[in-house]
């Protein structure tokens, strides 16, 4: 088994995974069950390049995890042979990633235009921004809050029937690049908003008494990129000091035992924490924009995919937070919201236990700055399309999941003062 790595290795030594097609390349999934066994993926991903899924990083591997992964397609057989080879139980969980990439386009919305059904580009979200304000002055306005790394604005909705002493309900989106049925939430959240608003009694209380403020994509960068060039992109597109590899893990930037666990300094990894925490100016922009509305800014929701995971802190430590029991309590009866509609299920909790331990995130962040109500959202699905969630699943995913953050926002709500 080492002997076959160590061919594995030198086959591999210049391959690179393809940024432009992803024709043979496949998903594996195993489940290490001790220590020797996180070992074998340990010394695959050291000997080949490997895409971690899930979770984001090699080093998060522990045993009796369920671990996604992604190798290029020169190297799928020998993959497969190793893990046949080692004894390590596995799945393929996407044969052909190129086939998984053009099955996301199932919307039967046949519109280059905008739609809520599909998958939009940056240009496209941004004339939405544009016109969704335009078209309901009363209910929804468009600021920019910073800009990003390669110089585009970052844009944030305000939404809610405008009243003095507001308290707000923040979610964001499109931190992680490829996770793109995340952007397609924060675009349905506000349609609903104003589609419903005056119409559904629970929607219009919220937006009476709330404003929501929704950042469509944080990392728009990275967003381009995955249209442009390389579907697979998770970071930020910041270049490093000394380094060939670009970008740094949005997610692993924030002040919140920054760099300590489950993130990386070394720039050529999924999980780079960057140089300095807020080393992102899109991070940076995020960060501002709270700590300068720390005193309405009520509830954080940040919103991620895959995995179907309702978590709260921390991550960064395994110690709970001092709203523990308040906070799970929420965390099951949102998650029980969410599956009502079509039965799907969510694992709740600390993010360290539920998942890993991993620092730098905003969660962790946000609650340390006094946002109690702080939850990352993990939405659909647990693995059969993972990041390349087809577009026809964009409309239930994107329902159940706002019965749940409606849940959140009217307990928040109902506990102001
Ligand atoms: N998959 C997400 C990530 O690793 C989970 C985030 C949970 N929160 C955290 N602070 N690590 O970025
Ligand atoms: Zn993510």
């Amino acid at each position: 088994m080492w002997a076959l790595l160590v061919l594995i290795g030198a086959a591999a030594a210049s391959a690179h995974l393809q940024d432009s097609t992803f024709d043979g390349q496949k998903v594996f999934r195993v489940i290490p069950q001790n220590d020797e066994q996180v070992e074998i993926i340990n010394s695959l991903a050291s000997n080949i390049q490997v895409d971690f899924w899930q979770p984001d990083s090699v080093t998060l591997v522990r045993p009796k995890m369920q671990v996604d992964f992604r190798v290029e397609a020169s190297e799928a057989f020998e993959v497969e042979d190793l893990l046949k080879q080692s004894g390590l139980e596995y799945r393929v969980l996407i044969a052909d990633l190129q086939a998984a990439l053009d099955a996301q386009f199932d919307s039967r919305a046949r519109t280059a235009a905008h739609s809520y059904e599909k998958y939009n580009d940056w240009e496209t979200i941004v004339a939405w921004t544009a016109d969704i304000a335009a078209q309901n002055p009363d209910l929804v306005s468009r600021s920019v809050i910073g800009e990003t790394y390669e110089g585009r604005p970052i844009y944030l909705l305000k939404v809610g029937k405008s009243s003095p002493n507001k308290k707000a309900i923040f979610i964001d989106c499109g931190f992680h690049a490829r996770e793109w049925i995340s952007p397609a939430f924060c675009q349905w959240f506000v349609k609903e908003a104003v589609e419903t608003y005056g119409k559904d009694t629970a929607t219009t209380t919220l937006l009476d008494k709330l404003d929501f403020y929704v950042l469509p994509v944080v990392n728009i960068d990275g967003y381009v990129y995955t249209w442009t060039t390389n579907r697979m992109w998770r970071k930020t597109r910041s270049k490093n000091a000394g380094s060939i590899c670009i970008g740094t893990d949005p997610n692993r930037n924030f002040n919140a035992g920054w760099c300590t666990i489950g993130a990386s300094k070394n720039p050529c990894d999924s999980t780079y924490c960057g140089s300095a925490p807020e080393s992102e100016k899109e991070t940076k922009a995020l960060a501002d924009f709270i700590r300068e509305h720390l005193s309405t800014i009520k509830a954080y929701l940040t919103i991620h995919s895959y995995s179907q995971l309702l978590l709260f802190p921390y991550s960064y430590t395994y110690k709970l937070p001092s709203d523990y029991q308040e906070l799970n309590t929420i965390a099951r009866a949102a998650s029980e919201q969410l599956r009502s509609l079509h039965n799907t299920k969510y694992t709740y909790g600390p993010g360290a236990e539920t998942i890993y331990a991993a620092a730098g995130g905003s969660d962790d962040w946000a609650y340390d700055q006094g946002i109690k109500y702080s939850f990352t959202f993990e939405l659909r699905d647990t693995g059969r399309y993972g990041f390349l969630l087809p577009e026809s699943q964009i409309k239930p995913t994107c329902e159940e999941t706002l019965l749940a953050v409606k849940y959140i926002a009217n307990y928040v709500l109902n506990h102001l003062y």
